[in-house]
């Protein structure tokens, strides 16, 4: 079967996202911690699904970089080996990286499955950047971003392992997502580059700069909102109610410059309909702009409910790769 260079992109967006929810889903049930090591989990390609099975056993052939919990910490295998019938200490090492050695299943699971997801979209954007070698002679920008967002990927993944290794600190998490939306950024821009079906649109500068500005306010608003998760991250025991009273001033801004967006995007798009440019994109924009309002303030005012944190996560990416399409159109010639 072949498939499209164009159909790879695609395909690689909706990965992309789906790797976005999935971390938001290890966040919001606290499993980043689920595979203490990286890339394997418990040194093993398919981890555990029992504690017992991180047991010291006896007679049992062990490989290396395998993890057992003894004595509530963690020991990795130094070489394979087959062990005895007693513990012999000089067999393990301690894994020093962190001194988290609990298990549980889910947890663990759930953070595999998005390691997996990532896998994934890793291969296909692999695939996808050999195949826009076909390019050389059209168009050597897409070969080039490509590349790039080959890279970013190898960067997100290598700083995922980073996330692992410093016990999630809330910083290196944000720093993640911002990468993420970066490749978002870059798929965006290939979809609509090689999409023969898609046209530029023709208009006057003054709309085009400000499909700009409305992008950046959104980036702007993303920015605010990793800052009042941060906040929640590190009060996790404050949720809801609680918390409202010790919500710091970003959340303030973060609420409040919601509003301006709303404003701005209605004015912009009756603008749009008025100069009859009907972009069917902007209807979706404007529903994603309401639900994201709407899963906030569930969020705030009703102790988040279950799946909003991903949920709010997802329809950000959504929205900064849809108004990311609408500058492209405007502002890039085809
Ligand atoms: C266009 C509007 C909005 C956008 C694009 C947006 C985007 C975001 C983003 C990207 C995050 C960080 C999520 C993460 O890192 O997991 C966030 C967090 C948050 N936002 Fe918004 N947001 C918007 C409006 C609102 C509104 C109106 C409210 C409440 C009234 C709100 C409440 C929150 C809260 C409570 C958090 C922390 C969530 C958490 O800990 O998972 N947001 N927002």
């Amino acid at each position: 079967m072949k498939i499209s260079y164009n159909k790879l992109v695609k395909i690689s967006l909706i990965l992309i996202f789906t790797v976005i929810f999935a971390g938001s889903v290890v966040r919001m049930t606290g499993s980043g911690m689920g595979c203490p090591d990286w890339p394997k989990c418990f040194g093993y390609l398919i981890p555990p699904i029992e504690r017992s099975q991180l047991d010291w056993k006896k007679s049992h052939r062990y490989k290396k970089g395998e993890i057992i919990i003894k004595n509530k910490t963690l020991r990795v295998a130094k070489n394979d080996f087959v062990s005895s019938s007693i513990y012999e200490e000089e067999n393990w090492s301690l894994y020093t990286k962190h001194d988290y050695a609990d298990f549980n299943a889910s947890h663990t699971w759930i953070e595999y499955i998005n390691r997996l997801l990532g896998a994934l979209s890793g291969i296909v954007i692999l695939f996808m950047t050999i195949t826009s070698i076909k390019f050389y002679k059209i168009n050597k920008k897409i070969i080039l971003i490509s590349i790039l967002v080959l890279f970013g990927l190898i960067f997100e993944a290598w700083l995922g392992k980073e996330v692992v290794d410093s016990n999630l600190k809330p910083f290196k998490v944000s720093i993640h997502l911002i990468g993420a939306l970066i490749i978002v950024f870059g798929l965006t821009l290939l979809t609509y580059l090689t999409d023969k079906k898609i046209e530029s649109i023709k208009t006057n500068p003054i709309i085009n700069k400000f499909s700009i500005l409305l992008l950046v306010m959104t980036f702007f608003e993303i920015i605010l909102g990793i800052q009042v998760r941060e906040f929640v991250d590190s009060k996790i025991d404050l949720k809801g109610n609680s918390a409202m009273n010790i919500f710091p001033f970003e959340f303030d801004v973060h609420r409040s410059f919601s509003l301006l967006i709303v404003g701005l995007n209605i004015y912009f798009y009756r603008k749009l309909k008025k100069m009859k440019l009907i972009l069917p994109i902007y209807n979706f924009i404007l529903f994603l702009i309401g639900l994201e309002i709407i899963i906030g303030i569930s969020m705030f005012y009703f102790s988040f409910p279950f799946l909003s944190q991903p949920l709010h996560l997802l329809v950000a990416s959504l929205l900064f790769a849809s108004q990311s399409f609408v500058v492209f159109k405007l502002n890039i010639k085809k």
